[in-house]
C-alpha cells in the first residue's frame, strides 16, 4: 500500500516502517502533497496531522482534493487545529487526537488493516539496572566475549552516552564513527542500510580462524556526550527499530544507562519483544537498584517479565550478604524472573585486563579459571533462554588445565566464593 504522510511527528515514519508491504512518502510541504494527489496514479491513503505549519483552510483543501480522487484520508488533530476535530468527524473522516508516534502508527495500522512485518529476527538484549556501578558494562563485555566463543555474531550497542564505559573497556579509538550523528540526520536514515556504515568493527574482536563469531559496535560518544548531542526518547526508539532489523548478527547487547525513568531503554526493549539482563550484586544498595528496575518493568510490561533475567555477581570481599540468600529473596518477590547463574569476582583478571597494553578479554587472560567457566555457564543459560542455538560447543578445560590455572592463582579469590543454588 502507498501511504502519504504529512506530519512532523518524530519517529512516526520509523514506527510505520515496521509494517510490511507499506510504501511511505513523507513530503514536508502541503503543495507537494497536492502534486502527489494530482498525479495520474494517486496513493491509496493520506494521513495528515497538524504538527507541520499549515493553515486549516489549506488542510481542508487538500483533504477535499484527496477524497475527490478516491484517496482514503485519516486525520490527527491534536494541536492548533484540535477545534476542527468535530468537523472532520462530521465529514466522515477517521480521526484521532494523539501526539505519541507509536500510538498514531498503531492506529494507522488498524485503520488501514496493515499486517505487521515479520517480527525482528535479531534477539535484542538490554543490560539494565536502576543504579550506576552495578556492573552493566562489565556484564556486557563478558557476555559479548562468551557469546562470540560460541560462534555467535554479536553487536554491542553502547546506549549509555553519558558514561560510555564500553569505550575504554574495548579500547575503542576516537576514529570510530558515532551513531549520534546518524540520529541527528533524522528518522529517514535509521533503517539497516543507514546504520551499517556507523557500525565499528575492530580488528581485535573479529571472528577468527577457530570459528568464533565477531563483536561489532555501535558507539555513541567517546567521552561524556555533549548536551546538544543528547538523544530524545522517540529518536532512540525509532533507531532501535532499525537496529533490530540489521542482518548479519545473532543478537544485540545493549548497555543501558542507569537513569531508567528518563531513558527507559530496557523497558522499551522488553515491550518490543526483547530481553533484559539485570546484573545483581547482593549488597543492600545494589539489590535495591535491581528491585527498582524490576518494579518499573513489572509495571510497564507485566506480561513480559519472564523475559527478564538476573545475573548474580559475587560481592567484593567483606560484603556480608551472599548471592544464595539474595537469589531466594528475588525468586520470592519476582517469581517470573529467572536466574542466569552467578559470576565470581575476579578483581585480578579485571585489573590485568584494564592495565593491559591494548584490548584483551578476561576470558583470554584466564581461560581455565573459575571465572571463565562461570561465564560459559551463564552464556549457555542465556542462549537457552533466547532460543539461540550456538554453532560452537561450550568451551571446556581439561582437569589438568584447571588445576594448573588454580596453582597459578588464576581467579584465586573467585575460587573461594560460595557456590550458588
Ligand atoms: N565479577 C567482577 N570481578 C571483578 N570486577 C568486577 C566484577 N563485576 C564488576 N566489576 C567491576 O565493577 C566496576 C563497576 O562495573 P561497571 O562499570 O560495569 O558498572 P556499570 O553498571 O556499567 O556502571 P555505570 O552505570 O556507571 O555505567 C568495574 O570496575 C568492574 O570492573
Ligand atoms: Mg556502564
Amino acid at each position: 500500500m502507498e501511504l502519504v504522510i504529512f506530519s512532523a511527528l518524530d519517529g512516526l515514519q520509523a514506527h510505520l516502517e515496521q509494517y510490511g508491504d507499506l510504501a511511505i512518502l513523507a513530503p514536508s510541504r502541503l503543495e507537494q502533497v497536492t502534486r502527489v494527489l494530482e498525479d495520474a496514479r494517486p496513493p491509496e491513503a493520506l494521513y495528515l496531522d497538524d504538527t507541520r505549519p499549515a493553515a486549516l483552510p489549506d488542510l481542508w483543501r487538500v483533504i477535499t482534493l484527496a477524497r475527490r480522487v478516491g484517496v482514503r484520508v485519516l486525520v490527527n488533530f491534536s494541536g492548533p487545529t484540535r477545534g476542527a476535530l468535530n468537523d472532520a468527524q462530521a465529514a466522515g473522516l477517521p480521526t484521532l487526537s494523539e501526539r505519541d508516534p507509536a500510538r498514531v502508527a498503531a492506529w494507522l495500522g488498524e485503520q488501514l488493516r496493515l499486517g505487521r512485518a515479520a517480527p525482528p529476527r535479531l534477539a535484542m538484549v538490554a543490560i539494565g539496572a536502576a543504579k550506576g556501578g552495578i556492573g552493566k558494562t562489565f556484564a556486557t563485555c563478558v557476555l559479548a566475549e562468551g557469546l562470540r566463543r560460541r560462534g555467535l555474531r554479536v553487536l554491542v550497542w553502547d546506549s549509555d552516552i553519558s558514561n560510555p564505559g564500553l569505550v575504554p573497556a574495548f579500547r575503542i579509538p576516537s576514529s570510530a564513527p558515532s551513531y549520534l550523528h546518524l540520529i541527528q540526520r533524522g528518522p529517514a536514515h535509521w533503517g539497516p542500510d543507514g546504520i551499517r556504515p556507523f557500525i565499528f568493527q575492530p580488528e581485535h574482536t573479529r571472528g577468527s580462524a577457530n570459528g568464533w563469531g565477531g563483536i561489532d559496535f555501535l558507539i555513541g560518544s567517546h567521552a561524556v556526550a555533549r548536551a546538544e548531542n543528547d538523544v530524545r526518547l522517540p529518536d532512540w526508539q525509532g533507531f532501535y527499530e532499525g537496529v533490530a532489523r540489521l542482518e548479519g548478527y545473532d543478537l544485540v547487547l545493549i548497555d543501558t544507562p542507569p537513569d531508567y525513568l528518563r531513558r527507559p531503554y530496557a523497558t522499551h526493549a522488553l515491550q518490543r519483544g526483547g530481553a533484559v539482563v539485570l546484573p545483581a550484586p547482593p549488597g543492600a544498595r545494589e539489590r535495591m537498584g535491581v528491585g527498582h528496575l524490576l518494579d518499573h518493568l513489572r509495571e510497564h510490561a507485566p506480561e513480559r517479565l519472564e523475559q527478564c533475567m538476573l545475573l548474580f555477581m559475587e560481592p567484593e570481599r567483606g560484603v556480608t550478604a551472599t548471592v544464595k540468600e539474595v537469589a531466594v529473596l528475588f525468586a520470592r518477590r519476582y517469581p517470573q524472573v529467572s536466574s542466569l547463574g552467578a559470576l565470581p569476582r575476579a578483581p585480578r583478571l579485571a585489573s590485568l585486563a584494564d592495565e593491559h597494553d591494548g584490548y584483551i578479554s578476561m576470558l583470554d587472560l584466564g581461560p581455565h579459571g573459575p571465572f571463565a567457566a562461570a561465564v560459559h555457564q551463564v552464556v549457555d543459560a542465556l542462549c537457552g533462554r533466547l532460543g539461540l542455538t550456538p554453532p560452537l560447543p561450550m568451551p571446556r578445560s581439561s582437569l589438568w588445565a584447571r588445576l594448573n590455572a588454580r596453582l597459578r592463582g588464576e581467579g584465586a579469590l573467585a575460587a573461594r566464593s560460595p557456590a550458588v543454588a
